[in-house]
């Protein structure tokens, strides 16, 4: 019954419940599409530090120092030692004129750039760049040298922007113009000539992500892929604002020769990237954030996009480069319709300069895809959140079956870290961790060999340990379905080899079995498994309203309470669940036990026994009801 409603509150959650997927926005239990395990953090540890509260927050790991932008300043945190050791001051140079705007100088970017640490800021609105040699110990000789910032950096922090370095370039994305315009993808150093797009291949877009994909075999065919959002040219009043693009440029385009896109790029194509359903031509169009997880073999490698829609629902969706690569190989030119020339458009080649005419011009006036880029779940997004997720990161973690599972990590708008599984189509939301009330998490950086993650707030920085295994029991192990966990003699604990786990099915028959029998509630004593609670027993008068309660631990779980031979739905409150008698009669008395069901896993949660309290007649009045 309980289970029923629940079902239906998921349901009605949100429009898609027409598309059947269910979404809950507050965790009830049972429910599949919301965290299985909530945590508070008390685990992660915490840099504060006031230069810089207040703005969004740059992050930039390298071995196991992390380089933090604010306002004014870059810190340099020790990871190890949890000190904040060093600091740039990197305050505004030059005459500014700030009368119309903010004088400060907020950090933008941080790259590794000829073996320097690059960054550059708004310098009050006037863009600039150092280069930082941080291996000097003290702060004299730290600012190499500076150069004008414009097109690398914005002009203010709330200006879309982004960087790259790739393979001794430096490719950014700004606007050259204070007011934000002449916003477009270009190479602004390096060893290669500097190449920018033509005006009219993108329509004010926000630029997302940059990622260089390397072949080993081919390095003059490697490419740079670039994710952005653009204005939608359709505009029907029904269709979306936005749409969402995939474009790439050849890392060796030196731009067309000096009658043709001379410093434009010779291969930049577009293509639509698709997530929602396509069979509902329903799309989630504002990708908000891209993180590209790199494969041995470069076909593999997996872009992870996060994308909201006009309905205010997140998803993510997964492609592979492979997916996308052939799309810009073999679609056609959307509005040319003519014999497509030789070598094909988009064609990465040293010398791009003498590329033929008639291949280039393509490239300029049709450089957008017909055919579109579909996720790798064709039919719907790998997976579909209310949550206002910010940033995405993925983790590459090698499981106890020695098989390697890739685990999302989200971060929301309120503070917390979603940890999810991608293992089969099915994601599994394995647990929320909760940093923060309310705060916005800016930005996360994952240091995938120490299982840390970096969590930026505008006013203070979070470590969290990917690898807390918070579950009691080998069944509780196997069934969190954690790949960062595994069961051993010594408890639930960071995955080792020879440890006891079952990631894609979470079927706990791969426990000893002294552990699914107690799991089955015999009353054999096994250390590995969390042992029957104990009876608390409460003496309570007749015709007294009364509850019990019972902690609810996993939301994946269904909870029942169990009275003499009858089994009655668990009302939830919070993270409790309860039992409520109104009016206390005689057949209210006795044991009650609170069972938690997932898959074939039933756990007794708490036991109580209710007594009958006799209260003289005299002294009927003023009882106080004691509560569990
Ligand atoms: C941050 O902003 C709040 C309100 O906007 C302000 O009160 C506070 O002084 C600011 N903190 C810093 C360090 O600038
Ligand atoms: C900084 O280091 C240089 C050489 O490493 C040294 O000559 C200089 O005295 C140092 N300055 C300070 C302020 O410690
Ligand atoms: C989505 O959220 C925005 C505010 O962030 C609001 O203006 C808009 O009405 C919401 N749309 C829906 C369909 O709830
Ligand atoms: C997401 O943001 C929208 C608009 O601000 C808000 O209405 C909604 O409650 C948020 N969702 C969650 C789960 O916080
Ligand atoms: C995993 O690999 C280790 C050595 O790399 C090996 O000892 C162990 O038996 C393997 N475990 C499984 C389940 O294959
Ligand atoms: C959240 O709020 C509660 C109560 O206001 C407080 O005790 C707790 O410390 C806060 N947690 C965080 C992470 O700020
Ligand atoms: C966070 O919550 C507290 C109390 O609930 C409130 O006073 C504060 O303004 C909130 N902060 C933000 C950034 O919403
Ligand atoms: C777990 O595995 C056992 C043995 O392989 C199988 O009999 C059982 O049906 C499985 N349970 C679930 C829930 O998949």
């Amino acid at each position: 019954m309980k289970r029923l409603i629940s079902i239906y509150i998921c349901l009605a959650a949100d429009l898609q419940s027409v598309l059947g997927v269910d979404l809950c926005a507050t965790p009830i239990h049972g429910c599949k599409n919301i965290p299985r395990l909530l945590s508070k953090d008390d685990y992660s540890i915490e840099f504060g530090d006031q230069s810089y509260q207040n703005h969004s927050v740059l992050l930039y790991l390298e071995d196991s120092a992390l380089y933090v932008g604010g306002a004014n300043s870059v810190l340099k945190l020790d990871m190890d030692s949890r000190n904040i050791n060093k600091i740039f001051p990197l305050n505004t140079t030059g005459q500014q004129d700030c009368s119309e705007g903010p004088c400060e100088n907020v950090i933008t970017v941080m790259e590794k750039f000829e073996d320097r640490l690059f960054v550059c800021g708004t310098n009050g609105q006037k863009p600039q760049c150092w280069k930082l040699s941080p291996s000097v110990s003290n702060q004299s000789r730290e600012i190499e040298t500076s150069c004008d910032g414009t097109g690398i950096s914005p002009f203010s922090s709330t200006q879309n922007s982004l960087s790259l370095t790739a393979d001794g370039d430096l490719y950014a994305a700004a606007p050259l113009e204070a007011d934000g315009s002449l916003l477009e993808f270009r190479r602004k150093a390096g060893k290669r000539t500097k190449v920018w797009m033509h005006y009219n291949w993108a329509s004010e877009p926000t630029f997302i992500a940059a990622s260089w994909v390397k072949q080993k075999d081919d390095p003059d065919n490697e490419k740079i892929y670039i994710f952005f959002r653009e204005k939608n040219s359709d505009t029907n009043p029904e269709a979306d604002p936005w749409i969402s693009r995939v474009a790439r440029v050849c890392k060796v385009d030196e731009g067309g020769s000096k009658q043709f896109l001379q410093n434009i790029w010779t291969s930049f194509l577009k293509a639509r990237l698709i997530c929602g359903f396509p069979k509902e031509s329903l799309y989630f169009n504002r990708l908000h954030d891209i993180f590209v997880l790199e494969a041995e073999d470069w076909r593999d490698t997996r872009v992870y996009g996060l994308f909201t829609s006009s309905w205010n629902s997140t998803a993510v969706c997964i492609y592979t480069i492979e997916m996308i690569e052939k799309i810009f190989e073999n679609s056609p030119f959307k509005g040319y319709n003519k014999e497509i020339p030789k070598p094909r458009p988009g064609t990465c080649t040293t010398n791009s300069k003498s590329l033929p005419r008639d291949t280039v011009a393509v490239v300029k006036d049709y450089p957008e895809m017909t055919g579109w880029v579909h996720s790798l779940h064709h039919a719907a997004p790998f997976y579909i959140s209310s949550n206002n997720y910010t940033k995405i990161v993925v983790d590459r973690v090698q499981a106890a079956d020695n098989k390697t599972y890739n685990v999302l990590l989200l971060s929301t708008d309120t503070g917390n870290i979603h940890k999810v599984l991608e293992a089969g189509s099915e994601p599994l939301i394995i647990s929320e961790i909760q940093l923060s009330n309310n705060s916005t998490i800016h930005a996360l950086k994952l240091d995938s060999k120490k299982k840390k993650l970096i969590v930026g707030f505008s006013e203070r920085i979070s470590v969290v340990d990917l690898q807390r295994c918070q579950y009691n029991s080998c069944a509780e192990c196997v069934l969190g379905r954690d790949p960062y966990c595994a069961w051993t003699t010594s408890g639930c604990v960071p995955t080792v080899p020879d440890g006891i786990q079952n990631i894609v099915d979470g079927n706990i028959s791969v426990c000893p079995s002294t552990g699914i029998e107690q799991a089955k509630r015999t009353k054999r004593d096994d250390v590995s498994a969390s042992a029957v609670p104990s009876t608390t027993v409460h003496s309570v008068p007749l015709d007294v309203p009364f509850y019990l309660s019972c902690p609810i631990d996993s939301y994946h779980a269904v909870y029942t309470w169990r009275h003499e031979d009858r089994t009655s739905p668990c009302l939830q409150m919070h993270s409790d669940c309860l039992h409520l008698i109104t009016k206390m009669t005689q057949k209210d008395y006795g044991d009650f036990e609170c069972v938690s069901t997932e898959k074939d896993y039933t756990k007794v949660v708490k036991k109580y026994q209710l007594t009958e309290l006799k209260i003289p007649v005299e002294r009927n009045i003023g009882t106080t009801i004691s509560i569990s």
